[in-house]
């Protein structure tokens, strides 16, 4: 059936805009002189992407093919995802020029791409495949990046540090989250964009422009099993939240990858906790490579995240493989979250 003409509808209204459309728009729009440098990387990144998804969405016939015992012409047994997700990144992130520095999740140690200071100005840092632990239930996945400017120092700059700059810093981050659709969430500092990958033709499509968190929700997501070794403040703000103190009645949702949660957090609203624990008294989640990107995301729509005391994007980070507390929600979540009485014990940082 033919849609029938909307005559409200602008010109334009209903054409389809890809990401790196919606790139280009962007560029012309704040960066007239842009040199389109970013929007080749960002090609590298989505094709990583667009790679990993599809062998995610195999993942249960790879198990089946394993099973039969078939070795494949490599010979290679058959890679964890998270292995194949991070050389996926490595790979397609090493080929625009402007990419100097990659820190990931999997990696100890930074990988120098471009070494003298006139080369690479940029410094990507990526958790390959967040939630891998959930990939043998076939429940969402994703990878989540954050984009730096490589420091202008007067001379080489030491790729251990080039990545050690608060999230505040960061000229863009994002998630793609593999669930039911393959969705690339998306910030460079002016709002919050979605893009679903349209399998079809293998782009993704502008589907949810201008992103916002709703300022009060009705959901709270943290891994209640911990709640005993929780500090007292993050019980008490739990308790308020299940009483109905607040004057809302709130429900728990938890899938265990971070991109999911957060991914329903930021439409549904509400809050997502990883406090710290007897386990992890820092925190479990990564600075750089999950709460910067995420924080970045959810202030961008709206919503603000904290480590319990300090903002996450003002945190200095010393380690790249450090971890913090995390606490994001939307406006009404987070002023009870600050009302909530006790200090909270400084984390061990790392
Ligand atoms: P990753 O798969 O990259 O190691 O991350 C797992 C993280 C995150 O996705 C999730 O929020 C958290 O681990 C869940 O931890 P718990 O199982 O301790 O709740
Ligand atoms: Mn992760
Ligand atoms: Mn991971």
């Amino acid at each position: 059936m033919e849609r029938a003409p909307d005559a409200t509808a602008a010109p334009g209204d209903h054409s389809i805009v890809t990401f790196q459309q919606h790139l280009l728009q962007q560029q012309r729009e704040y960066y007239p002189g842009a040199k389109g440098s970013f929007s080749w990387l960002l090609s590298g990144l989505t094709l990583a992407t667009k790679m990993i998804q599809a062998r995610v969405r195999r993942a249960g016939l790879l198990d089946v093919l394993g099973a039969a015992g078939d070795v494949n012409v490599q010979g290679e047994v058959q890679q964890k995802l998270d292995v194949f997700a991070n050389q996926a990144l490595l790979h397609c992130l090493g080929v625009p020029e402007i990419v100097a520095v990659l820190v990931s999740e999997e990696n100890e140690n930074p990988v120098t791409l471009r070494r003298s200071e006139g080369a690479g100005g940029y410094v990507i840092v990526f958790d390959p495949l967040d939630g891998s632990s959930n990939i043998d239930v076939n429940v969402g996945v994703g990878t989540i990046f954050s984009i730096l400017r490589r420091p202008a120092a007067g001379g080489a700059v030491a790729a251990a540090d080039a990545a050690l700059q608060p999230g505040a810093s960061q000229v863009a981050a994002g998630y793609v989250m593999y669930g039911s659709s393959t969705i690339l969430v998306y910030t460079a500092g002016k709002g919050v964009f979605g893009f679903t990958l349209d399998p079809a033709v293998g782009d993704y499509v502008l589907s949810h422009p201008d992103i916002r968190m709703p300022e009060a929700g009705n959901i709270y997501s943290v891994n209640e099993a911990l709640a005993a070794s929780f500090p007292d403040r993050y019980r008490r703000y739990l308790d308020r939240l299940r009483s109905g103190a607040t004057g809302r009645r709130y429900a728990s949702r938890y899938v265990g990858s971070m991109v999911s949660d957060v991914h329903r957090t930021l439409f549904k609203g509400g809050v997502f906790l990883y406090p710290p624990t007897d386990r992890d008294p820092g925190g479990k989640l990564r600075l750089l490579y999950e709460a910067n990107p995420i924080a970045y995301i959810v202030e961008q729509a709206g919503g603000r995240a904290t480590d319990g005391e300090r903002r996450i994007l003002d945190i200095q980070p010393e380690h790249i493989h450090q971890r913090t507390p995390l606490v994001l929600g939307g406006r009404a979540e987070m002023e009870e979250f600050d009302k909530a009485p006790g200090a909270v014990p400084e984390p061990s940082r790392r």
